[in-house]
């Protein structure tokens, strides 16, 4: 099934697909999605502290994106949501529950699409369902993604875009009421890109977990998010939250105010534009 492109600039927030297929996967299969709360997250590595007094509450069901030079702690602060790491004071919780090592309300996907070489893709999805998961659940997700006729082949036979597919499809195997992604488009070129842009809006509306993840394309923010959180910080110290931007759809259509907030994020970000 072909997704149409959309602008890089002012795309409107809901996927435009030739058919139009996405309907809500039944609830065994998608699990509500839940709160995530920093609460005052700091995190230092040794005496250098990366991250200080992160205070944010993202809703339930909506998608927020993470902006921030590099070396901010944007990594760092999904990891923190994912249970990979620890905040060394304050927290995070998912769903007013501190967050658990490898916590298994969430699932996670990284810049690279880290399949295991010898599996097909089809057996790659299944790597994420749960203990006792349903594997009828990796046809529709094959399905989702437009992989059905892929299932048996193995990641070498298949381009960084469908890979990117299959680690989405595998995230979203775990069934997750959260769902992290570390610029899960960054190694791809610009048209797989949005294309795997639109794809993300179809998943989240069929299954809709509360999505957050990290980027450093302010237009993919606008385009996909709700809430655009910034990182930053003043001279050397920690970074913290200096910016929260909320997008909505009346903005999105408006491609003055698109301009003018795709201006002020890089400003935040230290760009100044030509
Ligand atoms: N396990 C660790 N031990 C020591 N320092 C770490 C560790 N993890 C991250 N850091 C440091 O924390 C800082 C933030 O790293 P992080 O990977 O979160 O940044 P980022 O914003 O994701 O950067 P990028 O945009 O390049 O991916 C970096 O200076 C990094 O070296
Ligand atoms: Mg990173």
């Amino acid at each position: 099934m072909e997704l149409i492109p959309l602008s890089l600039t002012s795309a409107p927030r809901r996927a435009v697909r030739s058919d139009d297929p996405t309907t809500p996967l039944a609830p065994e299969v998608a699990a509500p999605a839940l709160s995530v709360e920093f609460r005052d997250a700091t995190r230092s590595f040794g005496t250098r502290t990366v991250l200080s007094g992160i205070d944010h509450h993202v809703a339930p069901g909506t998608i927020t994106a993470i902006l921030g030079p590099s070396g901010s702690g944007k990594s760092t602060l999904l990891r923190l949501a994912a249970g990979l790491d620890q905040p060394s004071s304050g927290s995070v919780l998912i769903d007013d529950r501190q967050v658990a090592a490898y916590d298994d309300r969430c699932a996670v996907a990284f810049q690279e699409a880290r399949l295991l070489p010898w599996r097909s893709v089809r057996s790659n999805i299944e790597l994420g369902l749960p203990r006792k998961g349903n594997p009828d659940v990796v046809d529709r997700l094959l399905e989702l993604v437009g992989l059905e006729e892929f299932a048996s082949h193995r990641p070498r036979e298949i381009s960084g875009g469908m890979a990117q597919r299959v680690s989405l499809a595998r995230a979203l195997a775990r069934r997750p009421g959260v769902l992290l992604l570390d610029e899960p488009f960054g190694a791809l070129d610009a048209l797989t890109r949005i294309k795997m842009q639109s794809l993300l809006l179809d998943l989240h509306r069929a299954a809709p977990a509360t999505v957050v993840m990290v980027t450093h394309d302010v237009s993919e923010a606008i385009t996909l998010a709700d809430t655009i959180l910034v990182l930053g910080n003043e001279g050397s110290g920690p970074s913290q939250l200096i910016r929260t931007a909320y997008v909505d759809e009346q903005l999105r259509s408006d491609p003055v105010a698109v301009d003018a907030l795709h201006s002020e994020l890089l400003a935040c970000l230290g760009v100044r534009e030509p």
